[in-house]
Parts: structure tokens; sequence; C-alpha cells
């Protein structure tokens, strides 16, 4: 059963074998493994360092091994190590001595390394189109809500009037930027280490070059011991997760918060909410809760890998076959965060009356009413002034800016006129603001056509 038994005497202690294995969790990449050894015999052939037949022989097996997994028929048995010590023995049982020609040329550390590059290209795909799903949704929300008012925050205190579309168009361009991260990494990483050998390359007339065409990478990698044990492309990818995590979480966050009794700016679905085993009127927004925890699980593999990492010698340690069980957890929990997410965003109501009088109430306008008075001579620094008796004397009342008298206003300035409650309104104070990036309707028609641009690409 064992690739290395030849200069044993002893057999290996159980635990050992236990310890030492990886089967149960690298066989989610059998798939890749098979590619990879079809691309290398293929390779192999082509030089003539394998005949033709055997060539054959061995796609055929390789491919029946993979039906067979794929069917279920063809189970994973704890006798072997690891995925590639399972096709390779399995291989040799079905199609006999040509099978056991199938490693020339190659170690198990260029054939790991290839493997798990594989399966990451695939799986980063695969999130960034779900990211770009995600963002279908955030630029439906934005085109429904250009005139939505809401109240921006800083410090969680209101601050000035946004939009709905506004606030959801910063989450857009955090997405995009994690896309953008997604694809930088893959252009980074899309170089093959096969046919690296155990460190050293081989002394066979393999074409490198040509075994990167079949598996669509850019090139080969130059240098064979950085290409065992490179693994910069998963941490640089538990990073993009980790971005992409911190972003829901905070998404997640301000959804709570916009879900309180408190706030009611939102309702989430009763599809995506659950309830209490006691309070019977909850309605708890567990899924932001869990994603926003589940955060905290995908650094923790960032750290872990890093760790595990530092301080290794060249070229391949055992240390690495560590990498796996992280990155495999992070990614298919940042994947279920963003499709759970994503569904609890595409199924959440909106209460635009109730962000709307919690903008009027917190005096969001106060900027605005200082600008009036500059645009009335006065200088800005008087005028924030002014404004801030203004908001003191209100306070007081327990009134609005807008339910102020004229002649309250000009007992505190006489330069304000009648235009004043036009110019504070929160339609005015939205739709003034149209600088590049900022929340008034005319910019932002601007930027959701060229998200829309951009999502078409
Ligand atoms: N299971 C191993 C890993 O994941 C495969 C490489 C084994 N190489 C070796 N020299 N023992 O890293």
């Amino acid at each position: 059963m064992k690739l290395w038994g030849g200069r044993f005497t002893k057999e290996t202690n159980q635990l050992v074998h236990n310890f030492n294995a990886s089967l149960s969790f690298d066989q989610k990449f059998y798939k890749e493994d098979i590619e990879g050894s079809i691309a290398h015999v293929t390779m192999l052939a082509k030089q003539g360092i394998l005949s033709d037949e055997d060539k054959e022989s061995i796609i055929k097996g390789l491919e029946s091994i993979r039906q067979d997994i794929d069917n279920g028929t063809l189970t994973f048995t704890a006798e072997h190590e690891d995925i590639h010590s399972f096709v390779e023995a399995h291989l040799i049982e079905r199609i006999g001595d040509a099978g056991k020609r199938l490693h020339t040329g190659r170690s198990r550390n260029d054939q790991v390394a290839l493997d798990m590059k594989l399966y990451t290209r695939h799986e980063i795909e695969e999130m960034n189109d779900l990211l770009k799903s995600l963002l279908d949704s955030i630029l439906r929300i934005m085109k429904e809500n250009l005139h939505t008012i809401m109240p921006g925050f800083t410090h969680l205190q209101k601050a000035q009037p946004i939009t709905l579309a506004h606030h959801m168009g910063a989450y857009f361009e955090m997405f995009k930027r994690d896309r953008s991260r997604l694809s930088d990494t893959l252009e980074r990483m899309n170089y093959c280490p096969l046919g690296s050998g155990a460190l050293a390359g081989t002394t066979y007339p393999l074409d490198r070059e040509e075994t990167a065409r079949l598996l669509g990478f850019t090139g080969p990698t130059l240098n064979s011991m950085d290409s065992v044990s490179d693994r910069d492309y998963l941490i640089e990818f538990l990073n993009d997760m980790s971005i992409i995590m911190m972003h829901l979480s905070r998404f997640c966050e301000e959804i709570i918060t916009w879900n309180t009794n408190e706030y009611q700016f939102v309702d989430i679905d009763d599809s995506y909410s659950t309830g209490s085993s006691i309070m019977p009127q909850k309605k708890n927004p567990d899924i932001a809760e869990l994603v926003r925890g589940k955060t905290g699980r995908v650094y923790g593999a960032l750290m872990s890998l890093l760790t595990t990492m530092k301080s290794l010698p060249l070229a391949y340690n055992k240390d690495m076959q560590e990498d796996k069980e992280f990155v495999f957890d992070a990614i298919d929990t940042t994947k279920g965060c963003i499709v759970l997410f994503h569904g609890m965003l595409d199924t959440m109501t909106f209460r635009k009356d109730r962000m709307r009088a919690s903008a009027e109430g917190g005096f969001t306008n106060a900027t605005d009413a200082a600008d009036y008075l500059v645009n009335h001579g006065v200088p800005f620094r008087d005028a924030h002034g002014i404004i801030g008796q203004l908001v003191l004397y209100c306070i007081d009342k327990g009134i609005s800016l807008g339910e102020m008298s004229l002649e309250e206003y000009k007992a505190i300035s006489p330069v304000f006129e009648a235009d004043i409650y036009d110019a504070i309104s929160m339609e005015t104070c939205v739709n003034k603001r149209n600088t590049i990036g900022a929340p008034g309707p005319e910019a932002m028609t601007k930027v959701i056509d060229s998200y829309e641009k951009y999502l078409a690409e």
C-alpha cells in the first residue's frame, strides 16, 4: 500500500499512520489530482518518456477512478496515506504495470503543490462569481432608492442626510475591491509547479511549458525549491477572504442595528430570521450575527497559516500539509456567508418612512444651514457658531430646525429669509451634493451607470 515501503523493515505504528495521514481532508481535491496526472502523462508521452500505449491506459484508468469516486462506487479508505497514494494504488490495481510508470519524473511535493493550486484557482473563481451576484442585488437596491433619504452617521451619531442608494454604494465599492483583490491573487499564483520534483527538478526531459499550458497556467514556476514550498498564494487568498468577511461583518452589524426596535429601518424577512424558545415576540437577526461571528474564524485561519509558515526552512516540510484544513474551512465559511448574506439582503424590506423621519430628527441639515449663511456672505466660522446657537435653542424647545419660525431665525441672525426652509429641506440637502461620489441623485446616477458597465463586463 505504501509508496515508500522499500527502505523500511518495520510496519508503521498505527498512531503514526493516523497522525501522518491527510486522506481524510485532501480527498477534497481528487479531481484536481487526476487532472494533474493526466496532464503529466500526456506530456511524458509527448516527450517520449512514456509510450503512447501506457499513456492511454493510464488516462483510461484515471478516468475510471474519477468516475467511480464521483458516483460513490469507490470510497476512501483509511489505509491510504493521502489522495496521491490512494489514486496511484487504485490505478496499479486496475491497470497493472503501466500504473507504476505514472509517477515518473514527479514527486508528491510538486504534485500536492499543483493540486492545491488547481483547487484554489477554481474556488477563487467561484467566490468572485458569488460576489458578482451579490453586487447585482446591491445595485438593484441602489437603483430603487436613489431618492430614499436616511441619516448618514459618524461616531454612530446622526451627521448629514444621505440616501439609501449612497449607503449601499459604499458596500458596492468594498465588494468591488474584494473582487479585484481575488483577481490579483489569481494572476500572481497562476504558475505551474508541476515538474519541480521533490525540490531539485528532474533528470527527465520534461516539458514544463507544455504541462503548464495543458493545465491553463500562465507558465511554469521558475525555481523548483520555491515551487514545492510556496504557500504565499494561500495566505493571500486567506487575506482576501478575511477582508471580504470584515466587509460582510460591517454590513451585518449595520443591519442588526437597523433591525432593532429603536431604529426599525429594515425588516428582515421571516425566512431569514429566527425566534426565541422562551420569548414569543422575538424575531432575531441570527444570520447577520452568525456571519459577523464567523469572521473571527476566517481571521483565525489566516493567522494559523502565517504561523505555520513562519521560519520554515526550504524546501518542502510536512508542516505544510497543515495548510489544507484551514484553507478549506475558510473557503467553505466565506462562500457560505456570502450566499446567506445575499439571500438575507435580497429579501429584506427597507422602512423608508422610518429612515426619513430619523434623518429629519437629528439636525442632519445643520451643515446646510451654515452653508446658507455662507452663501449670504457670512464667514464659515461665524456661520458655524450661529447655527450652533440655533441647535441649542431647538434642543431646548424640543423642535427641529425646520420647525422654527422665521422670527425665531431672525432673532438669531437677520440674514435669514423665508428661503431658509427650502435650503435646509432633506431633499435640498441631498440633491445639492453632486460632487463625484456624493449622494446627490445626479452624481449617484453617473456612478450607477459605471457600476452597470462594470457588472456587464
Ligand atoms: N500529504 C502531503 C501534503 O499535503 C503530500 C506531500 C507529501 N510529501 C512528502 N514528502 N511526504 O503535504
